[in-house]
C-alpha cells in the first residue's frame, strides 16, 4: 500500500438498500423502515465524517421511484426533510452538503417546492464547512443525467464527434464531484439501479447483506478496505 493512496480521501457511494425488508422482518409497515433508514444516515456521516473519507453520496431516491405508493413517497419526502434540516449535526461534523438530481427548472424534475426549499437552505447553512462532502441523490437517475450531458455537449460543438470523455463529464449534474472509490449496496442486492454509471468507472463494489438500517461502522470500514486491496 502507498504512503500517497492510503491518504487521500476516499470516495464512498451507497445504494441504501433494503429499509422495506428491514420493517418487514420486525413486522413494521415500511415507513419505519425509511425511518430507521434516514436515522441510520445520520450514524454512517458521522462515522464516514471521523474516517478518512473526503465525500459521501447516497442514494436517497431515485428517478423510478416515483411509481411507489403515494403514502410512501409522502413519508419519503418528509425523511427528506428532515435529513436536510439536520444542520446543527452537520455543522458539529464539519460536513458541508451538496444535491444531486434533476435539475428543478427542468421539464422532467419532480422534487416538490418545500423538498427544493430544504436542499437549498441546507446547502447555505453548511456551505462554509471544510470536511466531508456529503451529496444526497434525490430526484436522481444516471440515465437523465448523461443524456442531459450529452445534449449539452452536443451543443457546444459543430459536430458530435469534437464531443469527448472530459465534455462529458464538464456537464454532469456536479461535475466537482470526484470519481468514486467504492461503491456500496446494501441489502444482499448486487444491481447499480441506475445510480451513477459514469462516476462509478474504476470504482470497487462492496455488496452486503445486511439492510440498510443495519449498515454500520464495521461494515464502512469493509468497504473502505477495499479500496486499497488489490
Ligand atoms: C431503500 O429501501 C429505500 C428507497 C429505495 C427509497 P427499499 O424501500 O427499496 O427496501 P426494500 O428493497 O423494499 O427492502
Ligand atoms: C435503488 O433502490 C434506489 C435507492 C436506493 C434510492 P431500489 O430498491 O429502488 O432499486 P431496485 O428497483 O430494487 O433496483
Ligand atoms: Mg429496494
Amino acid at each position: 500500500m502507498d504512503m500517497a493512496n492510503q491518504l487521500s480521501p476516499i470516495h464512498i457511494a451507497c445504494i441504501m438498500d433494503g429499509n422495506g425488508r428491514w420493517a418487514k422482518r420486525r413486522g413494521l409497515p415500511r415507513t419505519e423502515g425509511h425511518t430507521a433508514g434516514e436515522e441510520n444516515l445520520a450514524e454512517v456521516v458521522r462515522v464516514c465524517a471521523s474516517r478518512n473519507v473526503g465525500w459521501l453520496t447516497v442514494f436517497g431516491f431515485s428517478t423510478e421511484n416515483w411509481v411507489r405508493p403515494p403514502a410512501e413517497v409522502k413519508h419519503i419526502l418528509s425523511l427528506h426533510k428532515k435529513l436536510f434540516g439536520r444542520i446543527e449535526e452537520l455543522n458539529a461534523n464539519n460536513v458541508r452538503i451538496q444535491w444531486i438530481g434533476r435539475p428543478f427548472d427542468e421539464p422532467s424534475s419532480k422534487t416538490p417546492g418545500f423538498i427544493q426549499k430544504a436542499i437549498l437552505q441546507a446547502i447555505d447553512d453548511t456551505a462554509h464547512n471544510t470536511g466531508m462532502v456529503l451529496t444526497v441523490a434525490f430526484d436522481y437517475g444516471s440515465r437523465a443525467e448523461l443524456l442531459r450531458a450529452a445534449q449539452l455537449s452536443r451543443a457546444s460543438h459543430l459536430t458530435a464527434l469534437d464531443v469527448s470523455v472530459d465534455e462529458i463529464s464538464s456537464h454532469l449534474y456536479l461535475p466537482s464531484l470526484p470519481p468514486v472509490d467504492v461503491v456500496v449496496r446494501t441489502s444482499g442486492e448486487s444491481r447499480i439501479s441506475n445510480f451513477m454509471l459514469w462516476q462509478i468507472q474504476g470504482a470497487k463494489a462492496y455488496f452486503t447483506e445486511r439492510t440498510w438500517p443495519d449498515f454500520d461502522a464495521h461494515e464502512i470500514d469493509n468497504a473502505l478496505k477495499l479500496v486499497h486491496a488489490h
